[in-house]
């Protein structure tokens, strides 16, 4: 099973502060925003974390590739702490397949397909960072009682915000499952 994080988008609505910079990689507390994303895979039973990326984007495999310079650098000065924060990052089990256009998520999912083939998979957005890991198992779920149908995470919005989302409608089948 992989988890597949889609990163190749514009980030248009970030302009300007996305013009040099992936929106994916915009500092939230002390790391980028795909940090969180890819740690949140990583927790789950997935077995890889592939980012479907831009060639333009390659500020995001820099952070996601070692840097031994560093970590001894870090070291000889004592900042054991920081080298291995830099340590860990660099190890992580991540993979990239490219989307050379950005046709939307869709497509974007879609470039993933030789690591996918007919596997059930996760597709994790950076824009919304989820607490405790508990959401992919919690969606698991949902799909295994459900005849391993698609699930897909929602969450409710102010009425004043509705309109910058993808809304969805149907019947409730339990206390927070809709089909
Ligand atoms: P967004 O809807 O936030 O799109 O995509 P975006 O292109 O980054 O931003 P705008 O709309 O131009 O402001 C959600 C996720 O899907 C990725 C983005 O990188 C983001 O992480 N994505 C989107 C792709 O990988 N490819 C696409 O063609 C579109």
């Amino acid at each position: 099973m992989k988890a597949l994080i889609p990163a190749a988008g514009l980030g248009t609505r970030f302009l300007p502060a996305t013009k040099a910079q992936p929106k994916e990689m915009l500092l939230v507390v002390d790391r980028p925003a795909i940090q969180y994303v890819v740690e949140e895979g990583l927790a789950s039973d997935a077995d890889e974390v592939v980012i479907i990326n831009s060639r333009e984007k390659k500020a995001i495999e820099d952070h996601f590739t070692p840097n031994p310079e560093l970590v001894e650098l870090l070291r000889a000065r004592g900042k054991d702490a920081y080298a291995d924060a830099v340590e860990r990052v660099g190890n992580y089990n991540v993979s990239y397949v490219y989307q050379d256009e950005a046709l939307g998520l869709g497509h974007a999912v879609r470039c993933a397909h030789e690591k996918t083939g007919d596997e059930p998979f996760y597709v994790l957005l950076g824009d919304v960072l989820v607490p405790d890991n508990k959401m992919l198992p919690r969606m698991q779920e949902v799909s295994d009682a459900h005849g391993g149908a698609s699930v897909i995470a929602v969450m409710p919005v102010p009425d004043d915000q509705v309109s910058r989302f993808g809304v969805i409608a149907g019947a409730a089948v339990a206390d927070d499952v809709w089909k």
